[in-house]
């Protein structure tokens, strides 16, 4: 599909080609042209510069005057494929149970993979596709989906193939990630397996079939107190080095137990969460190239504190903003939204918000080269906004949809 964008009032989001992610100070800065034109061949983006220069060509054209267009967001940390929802268990909270004490009892985790292990892939399918055509009108372009609610080998493979099935049939781009331990289930313990040894099981198991089908990109655990510890965590780092696949890690949501330090000793691709942050946790992230996820609307949703953006970006780490996208922490997967608590709740600023939602996303799932900025030769994955007053209104005026059209691979959607 070749399109024409022409009078674009801010074209946003213009980093150097060849930009792979945005460090420390560097976050602040969200590049534009204004009165700008851009033109989408095969898909890509072909060309752009100010309207002065415009091509006089016979392509397709679409007038974008008083709108904006930027890099469709990057969403690198979602569940998106579940079963069912947990109204319930957001009722007990609201009355004063907290997520752990839910979890404890059986909810949670466990919760939702009691509905998975009762619905067939095509279910699975058909639930998050409603999810994702709405995450799509709210300028979602990629979108990272955990396994990790299906608890055993089977399920596991059947939430991997949900998520494939999924990406086969939509404009958006998804990329899987092997959730191997994301709560001890209760057959693994009658089997006398402990968190440790539940997750070599579970590696041991899925991933030859993850590898021969080409069902997984990345590889994550929860690294927590309550679920798993280190001794998983060194299992995942041993699986990426027989495996070849790159670690994003769920760790310090609730407790700091030394996994943001490992995780980056082992040169995990990201840590996500980090809500609960130590001094040595910090240190570690300082300069580092493993990037630091952070997931405001978990922090909304559970009420618990929100990652330190500042110290974080203070520090000189990569910072990307990600939904966490899942029914028990984050039941939603609006990234103009989580760009809206970044800035009001981490202190980002609109640029920062920008540019963590999209270019390091995108460097969060290896991506740098294909998306997440405005540059020649990425995928024309971009949003047309409606007639808003400016770009940082994105960020500052929430709750409503600002995107008026999401282009996907150059095709308008
Ligand atoms: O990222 N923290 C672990 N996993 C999810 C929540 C899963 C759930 O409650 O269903 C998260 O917040
Ligand atoms: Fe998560």
């Amino acid at each position: 599909m070749n399109l024409k964008l022409i009078n674009i009032k801010t074209l946003g989001g213009i980093h150097p080609e060849g930009t792979r992610w945005l460090r420390g100070s560097l976050l602040g800065h969200f590049p534009t042209l204004e009165n700008a034109y851009l033109t989408i061949t095969d898909g890509k983006i072909s060309d752009f510069g100010p309207m002065t220069h415009c091509p006089q060509d016979e392509l397709p054209t679409r007038d974008c005057s008083d709108r904006h267009v930027l890099p469709a967001f990057v969403d690198s940390h979602s569940h998106l494929v579940y079963a069912g929802t947990r109204e319930e268990e957001f009722n007990l909270r609201l009355k004063g149970a907290s997520y752990e004490e839910i979890a404890a009892a059986g909810g949670g985790i466990l919760n939702s993979a009691a509905k998975v292990s009762t619905s067939s892939v095509d279910q699975l399918v058909g639930q998050a596709t409603f999810r994702l055509e709405n995450l799509i009108e709210y300028g979602t372009g990629t979108l990272e989906v955990k396994s990790g609610y299906g608890l055993d080998p089977e399920n596991e493979l059947k939430l991997l193939r949900a998520i494939k099935a999924l990406n086969d049939q939509s404009h958006a781009t998804l990329v899987p990630t092997f959730l191997a331990a994301h709560a001890l289930p209760a057959w693994a313990k009658a089997q006398g397996m402990n968190d440790a040894s539940y997750t070599k099981y579970m590696l041991d198991e899925c991933l030859p079939t993850v590898q021969k089908e080409g069902l997984a990109g990345f590889l994550d655990g929860f690294i927590e107190r309550d679920y798993f510890k280190l001794d998983a965590l060194q299992h995942l780092i041993d699986a990426r080095t027989t495996s070849g696949l790159p670690l994003k890690i769920h760790v310090n949501q609730f407790y700091d137990i030394g996994g943001i330090q490992m995780a980056v000793e082992a040169g995990a691709l990201s840590v996500d969460h980090l809500e609960v942050m130590s001094p040595e946790a910090l240190r570690a992230l300082h300069g580092s190239d493993t990037i630091a996820t952070l997931l405001p609307s978990c922090s909304y949703f559970l009420g618990i504190p929100y990652g330190p953006a500042r110290e974080l970006i203070e520090n000189d780490c990569v910072v990307a903003l990600a939904t966490d996208y899942n029914p028990g922490s984050s039941p939603g997967g609006n990234m103009q939204l989580v760009c809206n608590m970044a800035c009001t709740q981490m202190k980002m600023t609109p640029a920062e918000a920008l540019n963590a939602a999209t270019i390091n996303g995108a460097a969060a799932l290896h991506l740098s080269e294909r998306k997440g900025s405005i540059a020649v030769g990425k995928d024309a994955d971009l949003l047309i906004t409606k007639a808003i007053p400016s770009l940082e209104y994105l960020c500052y005026d929430f709750g409503t949809n600002h995107i008026q059209t999401s282009i996907l691979g150059g095709q308008t959607q």
